[in-house]
């Protein structure tokens, strides 16, 4: 029977309590309003781990001043209710108060890695990411922990925090789960008027482009080039950036020369701001 546990002491004491009866413990992090793409974490935890708890915390660390947290979607009994169904044996699911008692002084800072694509564009975001999934993996203390790559650049900041810090657990990262129609399924698709959400789909179709691109031999230059021009072709839709770097290094690439590279976009339609991607290696 799943639990819903809210304090970080109780947490402590369950996670005892199943190392002792020497459970694995997969943890799935995530900040609700769940959809398919969480849920297809929650399934690959359940393959590889005894027990599963997923955190659901809004992580106030993580937005700007101008961004959406305290608009950000919540529906704490649909995702309790879908949690359970998956197998979830956990939500943890602490307040702000419980996370954050008091001001931070303490904060774990990925550089380098951070300086382009989203870290650029939100400042400070990577950090109160660093931070609170730290926290989250001192508190739970998993032997895996489950990312998207729809969320390319916080998978290589995680791991980069991992390895860096020596933190006991493996990261493990899950392809991107779409709508039919080729939309990278997200929380924040919700915002999207009619019109937005038709449109949104030339994001995959502009990594799809870039794959047939990549196939027929142009250059990343071009491919980017190709990629920004399908882009613009939708009105509403605004470019934050198109890049094509080196992945998980996160370094620009001038000519292709057979290491790992993703094509990452940020494009917002009105204020909503959608990310996708495709890592070719
Ligand atoms: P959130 O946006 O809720 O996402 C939780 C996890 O679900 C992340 O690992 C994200 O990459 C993954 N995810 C989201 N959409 C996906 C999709 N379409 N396909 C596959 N996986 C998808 O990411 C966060 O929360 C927060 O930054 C968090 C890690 C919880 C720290 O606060």
């Amino acid at each position: 029977k799943m639990r819903i546990i809210e304090t970080i002491s109780e947490m402590r004491k369950v996670q005892k309590e199943w190392r002792e009866n020497g459970e694995s413990i997969g943890l799935v992090p995530t900040m609700g309003y769940l959809h398919e793409g969480h849920l297809s974490l929650i399934a690959e935890a359940k393959k590889r781990c005894s027990k599963v708890v997923m955190s659901l915390f809004v992580n106030p660390l993580q937005f700007g001043p101008t961004e959406d947290f305290e608009r950000y979607p919540r529906d704490m009994e649909r995702d309790s209710q879908l949690a359970n169904e998956s197998g979830v044996d956990i939500i943890f699911a602490p307040s702000v108060a419980e996370m954050y008692p008091h001001k931070m002084k303490t904060t774990v800072v990925v550089s380098e890695i951070t300086d382009t694509l989203c870290g650029a564009s939100r400042p400070g975001h990577f950090d109160g990411v660093a931070t609170v999934v730290s926290k989250l993996f001192h508190i739970v203390q998993p032997d895996f922990a489950f990312f998207g790559q729809k969320d390319a650049q916080q998978v290589a900041v995680i791991k980069q925090m991992v390895d860096d810090l020596n933190m006991p657990l493996e990261i493990i990262p899950c392809p991107i789960v779409r709508e039919p129609d080729g939309l990278a399924k997200s929380s924040r698709n919700v915002y999207l008027s009619e019109e937005a959400r038709k449109q949104a789909v030339v994001l995959s179709r502009s990594l799809k482009q870039a794959e047939a691109d990549y196939q027929q031999g142009l250059q990343p230059g071009e491919i980017k080039e190709r990629a920004m021009s399908l882009i613009k072709t939708q009105p509403l839709a605004d470019i934050d950036y198109v890049e094509l770097l080196t992945y998980p290094s996160l370094k620009p690439l001038e000519k292709f020369n057979g290491q790992p590279f993703i094509l990452a976009l940020a494009v917002r339609f009105g204020d909503t701001r959608l990310i996708d991607n495709k890592i070719f290696s």
